[in-house]
């Protein structure tokens, strides 16, 4: 990019053009601030705004295979989202991929893939987006009462938008993680399992990598449907992060 080229980037410019201004008026520059408004629209949980893949440090063997499969997601999310031109056949079969991080609670899978989201956006700007799936769940009901009833959508304007909203950016942003997989709602017909896989075939089709978190197993996921092991297993495939509960260490403390 122009960012070398010193003297005759645009940005470099309207700098030294402003210096005049800065002598007098002294702005403060709030980076943090800007950095918290889109970890806010990304949705990530505030407890976690700004953790960064350095600062996971892997406890045991396993963890540094799951560690290293996030950072090599990352690293490589453009050519993860774009086949590049006479792609080898390795670049081809990671378009799409993401990563799915299973093990039981308290271990730092969340952590883990929040920090995926935070250094994906600060190394390449990509968009990215974290989601409950049982929010999404929830959410996809909501909307689609919403839509079937003129009246409520009427009487709620900006709950209907924002649900929309949502809708659109969960299937294009760069990297979308969807956390706790397992802990949504399922209701009485599957209708909720067809919602997740629905979302995971069209980001995988769309060349859009995401990461999952789970406290189950992929060899469980059959339930949501009997082709999804394999699907996810193409898709995302699966790390194991279990060795510590943090959770339960930080309570012993
Ligand atoms: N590598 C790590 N080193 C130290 N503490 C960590 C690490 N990863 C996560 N933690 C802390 O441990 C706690 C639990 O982490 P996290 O929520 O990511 O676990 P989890 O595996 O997602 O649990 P659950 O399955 O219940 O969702 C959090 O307070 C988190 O900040
Ligand atoms: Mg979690």
């Amino acid at each position: 990019m122009g960012c070398h080229s010193r003297g005759s980037h645009p940005l470099r410019q309207s700098i030294k053009s402003g210096q005049k201004h800065m002598n007098r008026i002294t702005l403060p520059v709030e980076t943090e601030i800007d950095y918290r408004l889109r970890w806010e629209t990304a949705n990530i949980p505030q407890a976690l705004y700004g953790v960064e893949l350095g600062e996971w440090v892997p406890y045991n063997t396993r963890t540094d295979v799951a560690w290293n499969a996030v950072h090599d997601l990352v690293g490589e999310l453009p050519e993860r989202r774009k086949t590049p031109e006479n792609p080898t056949r390795r670049q081809r079969s990671l378009v799409g991929v993401g990563v799915s991080l299973c093990g039981p609670p308290g271990t730092g899978k969340t952590q883990l893939a929040v920090s995926a989201l935070t250094t994906a956006h600060r190394i390449h700007g990509a968009s990215i987006h974290f989601l409950r799936a049982a929010d999404y769940v929830s959410h996809a009901h909501k909307l689609l009462d919403l839509e079937s009833d003129r009246d409520k959508r009427e009487a709620n304007p900006e709950l209907y938008q924002s649900l929309l909203n949502e809708r659109i950016r969960v299937g294009r942003v760069s990297l979308l993680v969807v956390d706790d997989l397992g802990q949504e709602y399922t209701g009485p017909r599957g209708y909720s399992q067809n919602l997740l896989t629905q979302l995971f075939r069209r980001r995988f089709h769309r060349a859009r990598p995401t990461i999952i978190t789970s406290n189950h197993p992929q060899t469980d996921w059959h339930r949501y449907e009997l082709s999804l092991p394999s699907f996810a297993k193409q898709a995302f495939p699966e790390y194991i992060v279990a060795g510590i509960d943090f959770r339960a260490e930080a309570r012993a403390a």
